[in-house]
Order: C-alpha cells, then sequence, then structure tokens
C-alpha cells in the first residue's frame, strides 16, 4: 500500500453520509483508491442497490437505442447493466461493464451471475477490469451504440476530464450512438470524489467534442434515487441528465 493510498482510505474512512466517498482532492494511484474502498466497503456509500430510475424510464420510453453495443464506464455493482440487458425490447450484442476496481468488477459479476433475469438475455452482460482511459477499439466497428455514465464523471480527477470527454467520443458511434450522461452531485461542495458537476461542466465537456444535447435537464424528484433528489444530505445535491449525439 503507498503512502497516497493509506491516506486516501483514512480520509475516505470519515466519508460524507449522502452516498458517494469524500476522498482527498487529487489522487495519485486511482486503482489503489478505488479498490481499498471497495475492499473496506463491500457495500460502499455510492451504492444505491438499484438500477436508476431514469434509465428504467427511458429504457421503456424508447429514448435509449437497443441494439449494437451498450458501454457503462465505472459501472460498480452494475445495477444498470443488468436493467439493460434485460429491457424489453433488447437486441444488444454486448452490454460492457468497466471498472478499474478488481474488487468491484468482482460484486458486479457476482451480482449479474445471481440476479433474476432471462438468461439468454444476461449472456450479452460483461464485466471487465479496465480503466476506461485506456480502453481502445480494434476498429470502428465495435464503437458503442449506447454509453451510460452515472457518478463516473464525478469520480475522476477533474484534470481528467477533458480526456473524459475525448474517450467518450471515440467510443460512441456518431451520429446514431446516444451518451446519457446522469449527473450527481449537482450541488455546491469542494474537493471531492465525489466532484461538483452541473449541466454546465458536462455541457462545456462535451460541445467542445461535437456533442450536442437532446436533453439537458434537472431530473423530477421521482427519477433521482432516493436521496439525490435535492432534499436531503449534506449538500443537498440533486440529480440531472443529459442525453448526447456526436455530430459526424
Ligand atoms: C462513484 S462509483 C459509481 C459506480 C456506479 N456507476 C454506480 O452508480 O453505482 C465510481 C466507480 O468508478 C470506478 N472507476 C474509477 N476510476 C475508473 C477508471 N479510470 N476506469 C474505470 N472505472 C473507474 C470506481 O472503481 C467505482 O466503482
Amino acid at each position: 500500500m503507498t503512502g497516497t493510498g493509506e491516506a486516501a482510505t483514512q480520509a475516505h474512512a470519515s466519508k460524507d453520509s449522502t452516498g458517494l466517498p469524500s476522498g482527498p482532492p487529487e489522487q495519485a494511484d486511482q486503482r489503489h483508491f478505488w479498490d481499498t474502498l471497495w475492499i473496506n466497503e463491500p457495500m460502499p456509500r455510492f451504492d444505491m442497490r438499484c438500477a436508476s430510475p431514469c434509465l428504467i424510464r427511458y429504457l421503456a420510453e424508447g429514448k435509449i437505442p437497443l441494439t449494437g453495443r451498450a458501454l457503462v464506464p465505472g459501472c460498480g455493482r452494475g445495477y444498470d447493466l443488468l436493467a439493460l440487458a434485460t429491457a424489453a425490447g433488447t437486441k444488444w450484442s454486448e452490454v460492457l461493464g468497466m471498472d478499474l476496481s478488481p474488487t468491484g468488477v468482482a460484486a458486479a459479476q457476482a451480482y449479474i451471475k445471481e440476479g433474476e433475469a432471462d438468461k439468454d438475455k444476461k449472456r450479452t452482460c460483461r464485466v471487465e477490469h479496465s480503466d476506461f482511459f485506456e480502453y481502445t477499439l480494434s476498429s470502428d466497428d465495435e464503437k458503442f451504440s449506447f454509453i451510460y455514465d452515472y457518478t463516473f464523471a464525478c469520480a475522476i480527477p477533474p484534470h481528467l476530464r477533458e480526456a473524459w470527454a475525448r474517450q467518450m467520443r471515440d467510443l460512441l458511434v456518431p451520429e446514431t450512438g446516444v451518451l446519457m450522461t446522469l449527473i450527481y452531485p449537482i450541488c455546491e461542495k469542494d474537493g471531492g470524489p465525489p466532484y461538483r458537476m452541473s449541466l454546465e461542466i458536462i455541457r462545456g465537456l462535451l460541445e467542445p467534442m461535437g456533442f450536442v444535447a437532446e436533453t439537458l435537464c434537472l431530473l423530477p424528484q421521482e427519477l433521482c434515487h432516493p436521496g439525490r433528489d435535492g432534499t436531503s444530505g449534506q449538500w443537498k445535491a440533486t440529480s440531472g441528465v443529459g442525453l448526447w449525439r456526436l455530430q459526424k
């Protein structure tokens, strides 16, 4: 364990009560930080124990393409992966979850294995241990028709945000592909993770990369996870959503 990692873990131990870890502002060893968190807390605070109500609603409303490959970077336990894989009408060739923490990956694999769902649909789910920023495609055919970010953008150090947006651009199918950013925590706070988010922060990252927002708004209470609707918690943070397409 590196000195930085120990400090991070100790800082995390005094975490906030609103659902995401409050660690040091910069973390040199991200993998160590996140894996230590998953080891120390098999049910981390950011784990909402179910898929996002907004994702479920948008799937039902046909706002999400249901074919090709789907990607969930920083997938955590993978509730959203299973929701994507098993939604009515889906014809994914693959729903790929990616996490930097091997312990988080194991938790997601166990959750998906045990989850009650159509076995054939579950088979499209795969969780791999990788760093989103280092993930590469061997050809354009492997690009994703849907990418879903939920509390991943807020988890990375701010100096990686431009790389986050560039990677989203490089991985998404232009024009027909959809990037969904479920934006949290929208609030005023210092430091992180989680780092404070806003609709404008996400817009400022994605528009320069050629993304155009089809939707960018705050979420009504019923589409937020409990405790993430701006009414409670230390930061009184709320949630927002963006649906983005990439211009060719
Ligand atoms: C705040 S959690 C969110 C997890 C999940 N999206 C959810 O909503 O429950 C952030 C996750 O991103 C993972 N992570 C952090 N940096 C990453 C990276 N560079 N590549 C892939 N995963 C990463 C962490 O291990 C952690 O599981």
